[in-house]
């Protein structure tokens, strides 16, 4: 089964049937996880809004754990997760997109492996590619034939290196100096662990990310909530459409 892991701004799937909701429990939350089963041209899916229904649990207080082994109790073997970003890249500026194919982890303090207790031994995953590229090209087709279909189709850089921050406050200008030298193209708060508990889990995971401001210090204006707003509001059709794109080609 595919899952949907939303970001900022996709609290849920327009367009889907809902067909119930689950509660998964795991070892890692007192509360269980909570996931919509959602239908789309007769294909069932799991959608599971990573800061919450009301979008109120910020990055750093995510239960990635959680929810990564929620859905994989759930029987979900593929994911496509929704970013939002700060565009570092020349193509990125605010309302592109990307589907990026590397990640650099500058998170700090959160709970970031399954590999830790009742192990028989120390275990490591080859994290060498952290997108699984089949996932990347199921992101990318769709992108391609919602683009074919609408007035002004939206960029896709294929590829890139997301720059993952512990957040939840943005980066300075020079922490932002320091994604681009390390060759980061984009930055977010969400992409990190849940990537690597995703491999861990030997579920295949990709990530289309959503640039909803330039990073800190590459633009002339300081970065304004208001205006990211209106960016991912303006973008929420063009992500539903490419997630329902997926969906329907999901076999
Ligand atoms: N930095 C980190 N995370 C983000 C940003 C950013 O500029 N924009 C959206 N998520």
């Amino acid at each position: 089964m595919l899952a949907i892991i939303g970001g900022t701004g996709l609290s849920k799937l327009d367009g889907f049937k809902s067909r119930g909701r689950e509660k998964c429990s795991t070892r890692f939350s007192a509360e269980p996880v909570a996931i919509e089963l959602c239908e789309f041209a007769g294909v069932t899916v799991a959608f599971l809004p990573r800061h919450g229904k009301q979008q109120a649990v910020p990055p750093h207080k995510i239960n990635y754990r959680a929810n990564i082994r929620a859905l994989k109790q759930l029987g979900v073997t593929d994911i496509v997760a929704i970013n939002a970003v700060g565009g570092i890249h020349k193509d990125l500026g605010p309302g592109s997109f990307a589907v990026p194919e590397q990640i650099i982890d500058y998170t700090a303090n959160r709970q970031s492996t399954f590999f830790e207790e009742d192990i028989a031994a120390v275990t490591h995953i080859d994290f060498t590619y952290p997108y699984a590229e089949g996932i990347r090209q199921q992101i990318l087709a769709s992108v391609a034939t919602v683009n074919k279909v609408i007035d002004s189709p939206q960029a896709c850089l294929n590829g890139g290196v997301y720059g993952c921050t512990s957040g939840p406050r943005l980066e300075t200008a020079a922490e932002i100096i320091r994604c681009q030298r390390d060759g980061c193209d984009m930055v977010g708060m969400t992409g990190m662990p849940e990537a690597a508990l995703a491999q861990e889990a030997g579920i295949e995971y990709g990530s289309l990310a959503f640039s909803v401001n330039w990073a800190a210090g590459l633009s002339v204006d300081l970065i304004s909530l208001d205006e990211i707003r209106r960016i991912v509001e303006a973008g929420m059709e063009f992500v539903t459409a490419v997630v329902q794109g997926i969906a329907s080609a999901y076999h």
